[in-house]
């Protein structure tokens, strides 16, 4: 069992950033809801404990608070904002209302030898968000940093091990925070850094073959995209040709993707079903302008194909998901408003009639994880850097009614897109970038003539993980580059214009 530091989530927009660095720094960390028991812990490899930050004042009235017990356990404990202020409440410290909310760079001096500043200048400009804070720490604390703003920045107790930090030193933005949690994990909790890639490859491996067994089989429904690729390669190390992969072509796909997943699978010599369904999800949809029911048909049509071909190839005890660690964090900062948006489908939403078992390597991880995991495995960086694609594909991007005509429309167009910010070198710089194609038509001119033909929108927003997002700030010559491609090399496009808004108060995609 690896060594573990538990994060208790009190909320905080930067909580799984917390979980990212201590992964990144090999310690094995989890995220658990703030109201886990003492109970609930025992018995765990725990090498440390933080508490998060959170959007609540501890003195609120349903402000969230920990298991008190949980600050007894003979571990060391690290409180960061509302955490600290949280650890300094339960502990008979005062916590007061900031003079003034605090947001932004602040600068702190730290005053004498904390042992999460070690190695570090005694000034450091820091990431704050807070707006209470902590006016005099717990009995047996010392104040370690103070700042102009705050008489008590930094607090430890020495014997206990007991820290709290005012600031987020889990944020870009704060200098050598890094070095501020690993003064924690290595210094203070003794992590020896035992979670890498290597070692969860040979984990997941292990696990994945005392599961399934001998001789049983597993399905594994292929998106094209990377954690599904890396699921299938993870069982395919573990259990070989037991394996299979199938392939929807819904005909939704972007230019060449099939082609590619085909070869890439060959190259990897995993056995791969292609179901070629173009046409059946191309009826289904004709007539269908609603962007949630063409979602809920793509849903049910991709069960359908996934259905018969899992009979067909049958029989498989296992169903093999890429579900990330993302997903399953049972807390309170994943309850965005999103999930109830847009119906996401994935392959997750198969009936419970299919009635497989789950398998799901990648649980554990974040993406960026995974994609180390696949480059250990063989797969090229390109693929892992690619961006992310919606299930129901270029249906969401086709505004109003979807047919075989509009979508080859589109793919041309999103293919110039994709290879000129590619070009342009900031492909990886912006988390998605693609053409949307509009059903209204306008007047151009073309030579001599008159045009009257569609528009295509171009979406190119920057993110860190889909929940929000900006508009690109895409250099002038970039976009005029796409746009005059677009136009003369579409046939049927004779307007491009870019999308400016930003997630809230638009989504991401169109539909
Ligand atoms: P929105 O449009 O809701 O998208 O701002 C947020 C992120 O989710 C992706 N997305 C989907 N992914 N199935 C998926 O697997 C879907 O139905 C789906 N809809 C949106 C979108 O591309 C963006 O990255």
């Amino acid at each position: 069992m690896h060594q573990t530091i538990l994060i208790l989530d009190f909320g905080s927009q930067y909580t799984q950033l917390i979980a990212r660095r201590l992964r990144e720094l090999s310690v094995y960390t989890e995220i658990v809801p703030f109201d886990t028991s003492l109970e609930s812990v025992k018995g765990r490899n725990l090498s440390g404990l933080i508490l998060s930050g959170g959007p609540s004042s501890v003195s609120d009235v349903n402000a969230p608070h920990c298991d008190p017990g949980l600050l007894d356990l003979d571990v060391p404990i690290l409180g960061i904002c509302y955490g600290m202020q949280e650890m300094a409440h339960l502990l008979g410290g005062s916590v007061e209302t900031a003079p003034e909310r605090e947001y932004g760079h602040a600068t702190i001096t730290t005053c004498n030898e904390g042992r999460l500043f070690k190695g570090v200048p005694s000034e450091l400009r820091v990431w704050a968000s807070h707006g209470d804070l902590v006016s005099l720490p717990p009995a047996g604390f010392s104040v370690t940093a103070t700042s102009p703003n705050a008489p008590v920045v930094a607090m430890e107790h020495v014997d206990k091990q007991r820290f709290g930090l005012l600031f987020h030193p889990e944020v870009g933005h704060t200098d050598r925070g890094t070095e501020l949690l690993n003064n924690f994990a290595s210094g203070v909790c003794g992590c020896i850094g035992d979670w890498t890639i290597k070692s969860f490859v040979d984990e997941a491996t292990k696990r994945i073959k005392d599961r399934v067994g001998e001789t049983d089989r597993v399905l594994c429904g292929l998106s094209g995209g990377v954690d599904s690729t890396v699921t299938a390669l993870l069982i395919h190390r573990a259990i070989g040709d037991r394996l299979t992969c199938v392939f929807v072509d819904n005909g939704l796909l972007r230019m060449n993707e099939r082609e590619q997943v085909e070869n890439r699978f060959k190259k990897l010599d995993l056995q791969l079903v292609v179901e070629d369904a173009t046409d059946l999800f191309l009826e289904r949809l004709s007539g269908v302008t609603d962007p949630e029911r063409k979602r809920k048909i793509i849903g049910a049509t991709f069960i359908d194909v996934f259905e018969s071909s899992a009979t067909r190839h049958g029989p498989y005890k296992f169903l093999a998901q890429g579900t990330l660690y993302p997903d399953v964090i049972e807390s309170v900062s994943v309850v965005g408003p999103s999930a109830a948006i847009k119906s996401h489908h994935n392959v997750g939403g198969l009936p419970s009639s299919l009635s497989f078992e789950l398998v799901e390597p990648l649980r554990e991880l974040f993406k960026d994880e995974v994609r180390e995991v696949g480059k250990a495995l063989g797969l090229d960086s390109e693929f892992v850097w690619r961006q992310p694609f919606p299930g129901p594909g270029l249906s969401v991007r086709i505004l109003g009614e979807v047919d075989g005509e509009r979508t080859a429309l589109l793919r041309e167009a999103d293919a110039i897109v994709s290879q000129e910010i590619k070009r342009a070198e900031l492909y990886r710089e912006v988390w998605q970038s693609f053409a949307v194609l509009l059903p209204i038509r306008s007047v151009g001119v073309m030579g001599d003539e008159r045009t009257y033909e569609y528009t295509i929108a171009i979406r190119a927003v920057e993110s860190a993980d889909g929940m929000t997002a900006d508009w690109a700030r895409l250099p002038h010559d970039l976009l005029a580059s796409m746009s005059s491609r677009i136009v003369n090399e579409v046939k049927g496009v004779n307007r491009v214009v870019y999308d400016i808004s930003s997630k809230p108060p638009s989504t991401i995609e169109w539909e």
